[in-house]
């Protein structure tokens, strides 16, 4: 199966979240929202909702925290490229429609273009922030929205380092202390199918499990070839995925949502550490950066429990995006594309199969989040989304130093990929060798 011609694939998803919206305004209609009025704070039934980062996910994310709730309304949104701002602007009218001239109420004075454009987001008396940027921005941004007071719904990855995870931690425990909502971007933990299937992995349906491996295997993000008017810093920023100090690299920034799902099965346990082969075989050309294009992780748990991950971003090979979970009783077969949810006994009999709804796991999010806001229970997805986080960090880690690589060392890793300067000469990292690259 090729995952990437799949109409919901996440790889397509963030070029093309009309579709993704036009799906969530149906599941959020016919989700029928019943919410109690006049309980926030303001003392109006309104939630105002600022947008930090305006491409394909921020717009999709906007719609669907627009369509979860009633009172939302959007106020005030930032970039760090203004036609990003425009094309997320003009996106939303168009989905919205009628619906546009009470839900966007964005001002020229509330639209904010820059690398300061979040502080300012943050200032324009909102509610709610939606942080949809490149995930190298994230911890910077998670940390002033929680201190600003600011209920939060973050994409995935939370960040793309060591120190960014650890910023990234003391956000959500910030959070959790100021009775701030935090909801991550890790949308198949929000898909019905999906959290039945792990409930039921989790209490023990297939037994104790002792291994899983999940897979993202999938082709190429299109390149987008300089212009002689960008800086080296736009020049990255526009091709974020192909560049680790913006993305991560591909495991950090794509295939983490099944790390997260092999996290999910394996009880969300802390691995001990993993060994992680990778490398580039296909990539070519300035605009695919310096990233691997492959990689292979171990992770051990206690008990001799293992987790594999793998996943490739490489044209003209199978795809696949499927979680194979085993345990002492029977095993698992879980993939949101197919859809495919199959719990199975050792005799390949099968134990259980989802058949209940399938909402869009993006208005799901959305509608968890403000519910929780409404009813004063704000989730916190703080712990686990930054378990998995740091997981594939770890697996970027070991695989460029060829090294194994503890949970704790990965934690307390100083490697800080922030450039000196996002001004002038941001210079390209050698692609990293295992055995010479050092861990740091
Ligand atoms: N959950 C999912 O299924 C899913 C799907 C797609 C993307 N994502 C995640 O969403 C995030 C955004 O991805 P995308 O596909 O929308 O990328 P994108 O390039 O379309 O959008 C990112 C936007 O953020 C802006 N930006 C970057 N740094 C900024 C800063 N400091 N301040 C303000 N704006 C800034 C960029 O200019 C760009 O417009 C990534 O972390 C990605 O991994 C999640």
């Amino acid at each position: 199966m090729n995952i990437r011609s799949k109409p919901r694939d996440l790889a397509l998803s963030r070029r093309a979240f009309v579709g993704t919206a036009l799906a969530a305004g149906a599941a959020a209609g016919a989700a029928g929202l019943t919410l109690p009025s006049g309980v926030f704070a303001r003392g109006d039934d309104t939630l105002r909702i600022g947008l930090i980062g305006c491409g394909g996910r921020g717009t999709g994310a906007a719609l669907q925290a627009l369509r979860a709730d009633k009172g939302a309304v959007l106020v005030a949104v930032g970039d760090v490229f203004e036609d990003r701002v425009r094309s997320c602007l003009a996106g939303l009218s168009e989905e919205l429609g009628d619906a546009a001239k009470d839900k966007l109420k964005v001002t020229p004075e509330r639209t904010f273009v820059g690398l300061d454009a979040y502080r300012k987001v943050l200032d324009a008396g909102v509610d709610v922030v939606l942080l949809t940027t490149t995930p190298n921005f994230r911890p910077i941004h998670l940390e002033a929205a929680v201190q600003a007071g600011k209920h939060v719904f973050c994409e995935k990855p939370m960040a793309v380092d060591g120190p960014g995870v650890r910023k990234a931690m003391a956000a959500a425990k910030l959070a959790k202390e100021k009775n701030l909502a935090l909801v991550s971007g890790f949308c198949w933990r929000y898909g019905n199918a999906e959290r039945a299937a792990f409930e039921r992995i989790n209490a023990g349906a297939i037994g104790r499990i002792m291994a899983a491996h999940t897979t993202y295997h999938t082709g190429t993000l299109s390149p987008r070839p300089r212009k002689p008017e960008w800086s080296d810093f736009e020049f990255q920023m526009r091709n974020w995925w192909h560049f680790t100090w913006v993305s991560g690299d591909h495991i950090v920034e794509q295939a983490v949502h099944s790390i997260d799902r092999l996290s999910w099965a394996m009880g969300d346990e802390n691995p001990v550490r993993c060994v992680s082969l990778g490398g580039r075989a296909a990539r070519k050309g300035p605009e695919s950066g310096h990233v691997f294009d492959h990689f292979a992780v171990v992770y051990e748990y206690g008990q001799g429990r293992r987790g594999f991950h793998t996943c490739r971003q490489i044209d003209g090979c199978p795809s696949d995006n499927t979680d194979y979970i085993f345990g002492t009783k029977g095993r698992a077969v879980i993939n949101g594309w197919v859809p495919q949810h199959d719990l199975l006994d050792l005799d390949d009999k099968p134990v259980w199969k989802y058949d209940g709804p399938r909402r869009d796991m993006y208005q799901n999010e959305h509608d968890a989040l403000f519910a929780s806001i409404r009813n004063n229970s704000p989730i916190n997805d703080g712990d686990w989304m930054l378990r998995s986080t740091l997981m594939a960090i770890m697996g970027r880690m070991a695989a460029y130093t060829g090294q194994t690589v503890t949970f704790e060392q990965a934690l307390n890793s100083t490697e800080d990929l922030t450039p000196a300067s996002y001004e002038g000469m941001i210079p390209v990292p050698p692609v990293a060798i295992p055995g010479q690259t050092k861990f740091a």
